[in-house]
């Protein structure tokens, strides 16, 4: 037996939604000096078409966060694997996530960026689960907000997999996988 996907949301909403975000942002940092920060590696597939979807000049650079223990009801810090390799100070970040649950990793993103004297630090995710929250955080865009089921796909994956799926699906562990 194998694992079960039902798709949640489909190639063409995923998309649309993300041609919307990046009119919106384009809008919204008319004049600015963006720079796109990818959280590594769930947003790659997310940021490659949100750039593409952002009719501006701007700049991409990444991050790479450890995960804090899962299921524990600490607000654990996240390690920082690796830093962005441009200079922030005074440009706009928009941080770039695949998914928002409980909150802490982008609480922490935020304020480790923060500190850097950017002129603004904001958070674009394509999926966010707002009912997981732990800590109060939100993002100024949104694509698709999701109930609390484990997604995978366009970027997400379960132990590493699952990733290249150009849909986001919902996952049911077959028994022999639990
Ligand atoms: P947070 O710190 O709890 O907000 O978790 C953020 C990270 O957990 C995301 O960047 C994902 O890597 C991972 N994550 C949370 N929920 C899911 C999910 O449903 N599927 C896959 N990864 C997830
Ligand atoms: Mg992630």
């Amino acid at each position: 037996m194998s694992n079960k996907i039902d798709i949640l949301i489909s190639k063409e909403q995923l998309e649309n939604r993300i041609i919307e975000l990046g009119k919106r942002i384009k809008e919204d940092y008319q004049g600015k000096e963006l720079v796109c920060v990818g959280l590594l590696k769930g947003s790659v597939v997310f940021i490659s078409d949100l750039i593409r979807a952002i009719d501006m000049d701007l700049s991409i650079d990444f991050m790479k966060v450890s995960s804090y223990g899962k299921g524990t009801d600490s607000t654990g810090v996240v390690k920082i694997l690796k830093d962005v390799d441009e200079e922030v100070t005074g440009k706009d970040v928009l941080l770039v996530e695949d998914i928002v649950d409980t909150g802490l990793t982008i609480a922490n993103v935020k304020e480790f960026m923060a500190k850097k004297r950017p002129n603004s630090v904001k958070v674009c995710t394509l999926l966010d689960k707002p009912s997981r929250r732990k800590i109060d955080v939100k993002a100024e865009y949104v694509g698709f907000e999701i109930p609390d089921e484990f997604v995978i796909g366009f970027g997400l994956d379960y132990a590493e997999k699952y990733r290249n799926l150009s849909y986001v699906g919902k996952l049911t562990l077959d028994k022999e996988n639990k």
